[in-house]
C-alpha cells in the first residue's frame, strides 16, 4: 500500500533548507505553528497567494494573517502604534495576531489582505516556522491548514487528512503547543478582541491597562473572516448538554464524566489549557467516526475557555 503520509518530512537542517527553497520558489507547503498548523506561501507573491486561496477554497474576501520573524520586517508593511509596541513586548512571539493600517508602498500582495487597507500580523512562537522565516526574506502568510469551514489541523497528520496528495510537502513539528488559533486584536481604531484566542481579554487589558471588548461578530460579519459556520466537524452539534444517548458523540469536560459513555474528554483535570489541545483532536475523531450527533458539556467561559467556547459556538452553527 502506498503510504498516504510520504508527504510529511521531520524537522532537520535540510528539510527546513527545502521549505526555504520551495517558498522562494512561490510554493505552498504545510508548517507547524504553536497555535495550529498552516499552509505557508510567500506574501510579496499573487501567485503564492492565489494558490493559497484555491488549496483552502477560501472566499477572496477573507483575508491571511502575515507571518514575520522580526518588528524590523513588519515595519515596511504596517504602521505601528503605542499599543502594537506594548503588547509585543509582553507577548511576542506568540499566539497573538495584530490587525494594523496598512502601510501604502507595502509589498504584502493585496491579495492577501482581501483589498482591504489594514493588514493581520502575527510573529509565531514554533521554532521550526521562526527558522524558516529567518531564512528568507519575504513575510508568509499563514492561514490554518484546513480546506475552509472545516477542522484546524493540530498535527502533520491532520493537514494530510485536509489536502492528501495535493501539498506535497508539509514538516512536522509534532503536535501543537496550544492546539487553537490566535487571538485576532483590532487596533486601528477603538481596540477589540476580533477572534479570541489563547491569549485572554484579561491579558491584553493587564498589559493595556484599559478594558478590551470582544466584537459580537457572531451574526454579523464584521472581521471578513468570522464566517458563521466554521472549524466544523460537519456533524449536528448540542451545546451546554448534562448528557448524551447511546449512539451519540459526548464532548466532555472534568472528572465526572470519566465514566460517561462515548465520551470524549477534553481534559479529565478541568485543565482549560488541556481541553485547548484537544479540542480540535478531538472534533477530528469523532469526525472519522461518523457519528450523527455531539453533544458538548458546558465549558467554563474563563481564560482559554472563551475561545473554546467560541469555536464550539461556531461549529455548531448550521450554515
Ligand atoms: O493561530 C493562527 O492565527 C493561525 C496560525 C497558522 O498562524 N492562523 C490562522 O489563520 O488562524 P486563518 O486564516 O485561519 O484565520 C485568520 C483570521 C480570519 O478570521 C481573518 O478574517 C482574520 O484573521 N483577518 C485577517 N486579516 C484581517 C483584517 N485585515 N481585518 C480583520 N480580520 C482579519
Ligand atoms: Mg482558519
Amino acid at each position: 500500500m502506498k503510504n498516504i503520509y510520504s508527504n510529511i518530512s521531520k524537522v532537520n537542517n535540510n528539510n527546513i533548507s527545502i521549505a526555504i527553497n520551495k517558498l522562494k520558489k512561490n510554493e505552498i507547503i504545510g508548517v507547524p505553528t504553536e497555535t495550529v498548523y498552516g499552509l505557508a506561501g510567500n506574501a510579496y507573491s499573487d501567485k503564492s497567494i492565489k494558490k493559497i486561496y484555491n488549496l483552502k477554497r477560501r472566499p477572496r474576501i477573507n483575508p491571511l494573517i502575515i507571518h514575520y520573524a522580526r518588528v524590523s520586517d513588519l515595519l515596511e508593511d504596517a504602521y505601528l502604534n503605542a499599543n502594537f509596541y506594548k503588547i509585543f513586548k509582553k507577548l511576542c512571539p506568540g499566539p497573538i495576531t495584530f490587525i494594523l493600517k496598512k502601510r501604502i508602498g507595502s509589498k504584502v500582495s493585496n491579495s492577501a489582505t482581501a483589498k482591504l487597507n489594514t493588514i493581520a500580523v502575527r510573529f509565531p512562537k514554533d521554532k521550526t516556522i521562526k527558522k524558516i522565516l529567518k531564512g528568507i526574506d519575504f513575510p508568509l502568510a499563514i492561514p490554518s491548514a484546513n480546506i475552509s469551514k472545516s477542522i484546524s489541523p493540530v498535527s502533520a497528520r491532520d493537514v494530510v487528512d485536509e489536502f492528501g496528495k495535493k501539498l506535497n510537502f508539509i514538516i512536522d513539528g509534532g503536535s501543537c503547543n496550544i492546539g487553537i488559533e490566535s487571538t485576532v486584536v483590532d487596533l486601528t481604531g477603538v481596540k477589540k478582541i476580533l477572534r479570541p484566542g489563547a491569549i485572554s481579554a484579561e491579558e491584553i487589558e493587564n498589559i493595556l491597562k484599559s478594558k478590551i471588548s470582544i466584537a459580537k461578530n457572531f451574526k454579523k460579519i464584521i472581521s471578513p473572516g468570522s464566517l458563521k459556520k466554521h472549524y466544523s466537524p460537519g456533524i449536528h452539534m448540542r451545546l451546554n448538554q448534562k448528557k448524551s444517548r447511546e449512539n451519540e458523540a459526548f464532548i466532555t469536560f472534568g472528572k465526572k464524566y470519566e465514566r460517561a459513555k462515548n465520551s470524549f474528554n477534553l481534559s479529565t483535570k478541568s485543565d482549560l489549557n488541556e481541553a485547548a489541545r484537544n479540542l480540535y483532536k478531538i472534533f477530528r475523531i469523532i469526525k472519522n467516526k461518523k457519528y450523527k450527533l455531539i453533544n458538548v458539556v458546558k465549558i467554563p467561559k474563563k481564560g482559554i475557555g472563551v475561545a473554546i467556547n467560541d469555536r464550539l459556538k461556531h461549529a455548531a452553527t448550521k450554515k
